[in-house]
């Protein structure tokens, strides 16, 4: 589906079924820590949970899954674990991009990716070329990826585009600022799910989950399968989202919104 579409589509207060869910997979270290076993393994059970709810997301037809991999701060961790985590992502990359094509899934990535090695750059850039054009769903991976770095780069590309002339007698307004962020093109997460039992954003989508559903849960993320997030999703579809109009308002008529909660 061409990005312009999907940025038009109607929110899902109106379909049901969330266009957009947005993940902080947690809780791969502890899934590990409980049964004895080095991080590694949990983060490698992290890796085989991914495929299924990739897979389950596209049954779906969700049409956006963004989910969060590594933070801009999970550089704090000690090396061995970093380098560990870096080599998984480049071997499942490298294992996984021709099969999300043969399902129709466009990959695309958020982040800095410059603090990477050449290597997984070149493999980003290699699975962003070869899904560009399915339409199924998106595939969001979150990669050296902050809230705060997003909104940064954001405004420093707007002063730039000022600075050159390219943008000119432009005030910095919500829309001009949404349309410099890494998700530009995507509609905002309705659902945001955060597994492993902390009830923190931990610096994920900061501007664009103004108005999406918080659900939290204990379920460590190597244990989060289909019927986990069947859950979340029945969870969501129980709720009124208002976007600030009453609870009247929404039931009275039915208010169209887009995925900015706008009228
Ligand atoms: C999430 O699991 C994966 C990454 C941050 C890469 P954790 O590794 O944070 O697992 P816990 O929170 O220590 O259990
Ligand atoms: C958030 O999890 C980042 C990812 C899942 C990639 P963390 O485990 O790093 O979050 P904190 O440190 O507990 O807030
Ligand atoms: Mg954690």
């Amino acid at each position: 589906m061409p990005t312009d579409d999907l940025n038009s589509l109607e929110s899902a207060n109106t379909s049901g079924n969330p266009l957009h869910i947005a993940i902080i997979m947690d809780g791969n270290g502890r899934w590990a820590q409980k049964r004895f076993m080095p991080r590694a393994i949990g983060h490698q059970a992290g890796v085989k949970a991914v495929r299924k709810i990739v897979e389950y997301c596209a049954e779906q037809e969700i049409k956006v899954l963004t989910l969060f991999a590594f933070s801009s701060e999970n550089w704090r961790r000690p090396e061995e674990e970093v380098s560990l985590l870096m080599s998984l992502f480049t071997a499942t990359l490298q294992r996984e991009i021709n099969k999300l094509d043969r399902n129709n899934i466009r990959l695309r990535f958020i982040g800095d990716r410059t603090k990477f090695s050449d290597k997984l750059q070149a493999k980003m850039l290699e699975g962003e070329a070869q899904t560009k054009d399915n339409d199924a769903l998106t595939l969001v991976v979150a990669a050296n990826y902050g809230g705060r770095w997003d909104m940064c780069q954001a405004f420093q590309t707007i002063v730039k585009k000022m600075s050159t002339g390219e943008l000119v007698n432009q005030s910095i307004s919500e829309q001009l600022i949404n349309q410099h962020l890494s998700t530009a093109d995507l509609p905002e997460p309705d659902l945001f799910i955060r597994t492993g039992g902390e009830q923190r954003v931990s610096n994920f989508l900061l501007w664009q989950l103004a108005y999406t559903e918080l659900y939290f849960t204990e379920t460590l993320w190597p244990d989060f399968d289909q019927d986990s997030l069947a859950d979340a999703i029945k969870s969501f579809k129980g709720r009124q989202r208002r976007f600030g109009h009453t609870g009247e308002q929404m039931l009275d008529k039915p208010i169209v919104l887009d995925s900015q909660g706008q009228a």
